[in-house]
C-alpha cells in the first residue's frame, strides 16, 4: 500500500495564504505534467460555493506563475469544494461523499497545527482515515511537547510510513544542490571540517513583512517559522556526514545525527527582533512579544564541527530577499602582513532567488602595490529559482508515497529539542526599523568572526570582488 499511488486529494485550509500563493500553481503544474489526474477537494469555512473556490484558485494562478488555459480547464475539472467547520462531523461526511469511491485518499493539512486534532479525529469518524495518507505542514507543533501530541495524534490513526511533514525547503534544487557539491567534490572534504572552517552563517532574509498573516505569525515568530525547520535542514544538508546509501532512510539518518549533537540554544546566544509596526498588523496581539528576526549562534558537538560556531540570522522586513550560507575558511599564517590585509576564503551557497556555488580566494590587487583582494570563483550560477516547483515536487512525492523529502518523526523531534528550551525562556525582543538588518543589539551580542556577511541583492556578475558595492 505504502507506494501506491493516491487516488483522491483533500486539501483542508483550501482558502488560505498557501493555497492561494503556492498549493494551486502546484496542482496546475501537476496537472500540465501528468501526475494528476485524481479529485481534488478544497475544504475551508469561508461560507463559499464551488465556483467561488473555482474563481479563487483562477484568481490564485493568474497572480502566481500564470494560467495555463489547458491545464486550468483539467485543473478544474477535477476540483470539488466542502464548506463547513473543522468541529462540526457533517463536514467530513460532505468529504467523504465528495471521495465518491476513492479508498486511498491523501489528505493535506494546509491549516494550523492546533486544529490538527479535532480534523484526524473526524477523519477517523467520518470513515476518511482509512488507507489515507496525511500530509501535514509545517510548522509541526508549537515546542518539543506538542509536535509529541501531534505525532500520538497522527499515529493513532495513520502508521510513520503513511505521514508525510512538510518542508518545501528540502524540495528547492539548490538545497539539494548543497549535498551534491559537497559530496561530488573531493578537494572540498578536507577543507570542510573544524581544521580549516572558521565559522558558518547562514541568511534567510525577506524583504516584506508579514503580508496578512498576522494571526498565524503571532503564534508561531521566526524561531518557529523558519528557523526549527528550514534552516534547519539547509544547516544538515551542510554539516551531515554522506549517507551509507542513497536511500531516504540513510539521509535522513545522517541528518537526524546533526541535529542530535547540537545542545539547545543559550539564551546568551540569541537576540530577537520585532520590525517597527508590525503592533499595527491584524491579527496581532497589541503587546506581543513575538520576535519577526531572530540571530543565533549554535555548536554542533561533533568530530567535525566542535569549534566551528554557526550563525544563523532570519528575518521579515530586512533589506532584501535571498537565503545565504557563507562558510569562512580560517586565515593563512601572516609574516610581513597585517591579518586584515589578506582577505578571508570562504565558500559560499546562495539558496534563493538565484543558485550560486562560488568560492573567494586572495590575489594580488591590478591596482598593485602589493595589496591584496578577494575575488569570487563561481562554480555555478542559475537564474531565479521557481519556488512553485518545490510544492510540486513535494505533493507530487507524497501522493506517490516517496518519504525522501518529508522530515522524519525523531528529525522533527530533536530540532525542537534543541530551540524550545529558549522558546520559553521569554528572551527580550528588540525592535528594528523595516528594511535595515535587526535591532542593533545583533552587532554586540551575536556577531560572526569577522562580522555578518552582507549578501547581494541581485548577483548578475560571474565574479565579484569582495567588498565592492554591487
Ligand atoms: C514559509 C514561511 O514556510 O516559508 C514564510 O511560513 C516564508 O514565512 C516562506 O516566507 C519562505 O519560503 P520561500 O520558498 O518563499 O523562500
Amino acid at each position: 500500500m505504502s507506494q501506491s499511488h493516491s487516488d483522491a486529494l483533500v486539501f483542508f485550509g483550501a482558502t488560505g495564504d498557501l493555497a492561494y500563493k503556492k498549493i494551486f500553481p502546484a496542482l496546475q503544474s501537476m496537472v500540465k505534467h501528468g501526475t494528476l489526474a485524481v479529485p481534488i477537494i478544497g475544504v475551508a469555512k469561508a461560507g463559499w460555493n464551488l465556483d467561488q473556490f473555482k474563481a479563487r484558485a483562477k484568481d490564485s494562478l493568474e497572480q502566481h506563475g500564470g494560467l495555463d488555459a489547458e491545464a486550468w480547464e483539467k485543473l478544474s475539472s477535477l476540483l470539488h469544494y466542502v464548506d463547513g467547520d473543522y468541529s462540526d462531523l457533517s463536514t467530513f461526511e460532505a468529504v467523504r461523499k465528495e471521495l465518491g469511491t476513492a479508498e486511498r485518499p491523501a489528505h493535506y493539512l494546509a491549516i494550523p497545527p492546533f486544529l490538527f486534532e479535532t480534523v484526524v479525529e473526524q477523519l477517523v469518524k467520518s470513515g476518511s482515515a482509512k488507507g489515507a495518507r496525511m500530509i501535514v505542514e509545517k510548522p509541526f507543533g508549537h515546542d518539543l511537547a506538542s509536535a509529541q501530541e501531534l505525532d500520538r495524534i497522527l499515529l493513532s490513526a495513520f502508521p510513520e510510513s503513511s505521514i508525510f511533514r512538510i518542508d518545501h525547503y528540502l524540495a528547492k534544487g539548490p538545497v539539494h544542490n548543497m549535498v551534491s557539491f559537497r559530496f561530488s567534490n573531493s578537494f572540498l572534504e578536507p577543507l570542510w571540517n573544524r581544521n580549516y572552517i572558521e565559522s558558518v552563517q547562514i541568511t534567510m532574509a525577506e524583504d516584506f513583512g508579514i503580508q496578512g498573516r498576522g494571526a498565524f505569525y503571532d503564534q508561531t515568530g521566526t524561531i518557529r517559522d523558519v528557523i526549527q525547520n528550514h534552516i534547519f535542514q539547509v544547516m544538515c544538508n551542510l554539516a551531515m556526514e554522506s549517507p551509507a546509501r542513497d536511500d531516504s532512510e540513510s539521509m535522513r539518518d545522517e541528518k537526524v545525527k546533526v541535529l542530535k549533537a547540537i545542545p539547545p540554544i543559550e539564551p546568551d546566544d540569541l537576540v530577537r527582533g520585532q520590525f517597527h509596526g508590525y503592533l499595527d498588523e491584524k491579527g496581532v496581539a497589541p503587546n506581543s512579544q513575538v520576535e519577526t528576526f531572530a540571530a543565533l549562534r549554535l555548536h554542533i558537538k561533533s568530530w567535525r564541527w566542535e569549534g566551528v560556531p554557526f550563525y544563523i540570522r532570519a528575518g521579515k522586513n530586512l533589506p532584501l530577499t535571498c537565503m545565504e550560507v557563507v562558510a569562512r575558511l580560517r586565515r593563512p599564517p601572516t609574516t610581513n602582513t597585517t591579518e586584515d590585509d589578506v582577505p578571508q576564503n570562504y565558500i559560499r551557497f546562495r539558496i534563493s532567488p538565484e543558485m550560486t556555488v562560488a568560492m573567494a580566494v586572495s590575489v594580488t590587487s591590478p591596482s598593485g602595490e602589493g595589496k591584496r583582494e578577494a575575488v569570487e570563483l563561481v562554480a555555478t550560477r542559475h537564474p531565479r529559482s521557481n519556488e512553485m516547483e518545490a510544492y510540486e515536487r513535494v505533493l507530487t512525492d507524497a501522493m506517490a508515497g516517496d518519504a525522501t523529502l518529508f522530515a522524519r518523526l525523531d528529525y522533527v523531534e530533536e530540532a525542537w529539542r534543541i530551540v524550545d528550551p529558549v522558546l520559553k525562556t521569554k528572551t527580550p525582543v528588540y525592535s528594528y526599523e523595516p528594511h535595515t538588518w535587526g535591532p542593533k543589539e545583533v552587532e554586540q551580542k551575536v556577531v560572526p568572526p569577522g562580522g555578518w556577511d552582507i549578501p547581494c541583492a541581485q548577483e548578475e556578475e560571474d565574479f565579484r570582488v569582495v567588498g565592492q558595492p554591487v
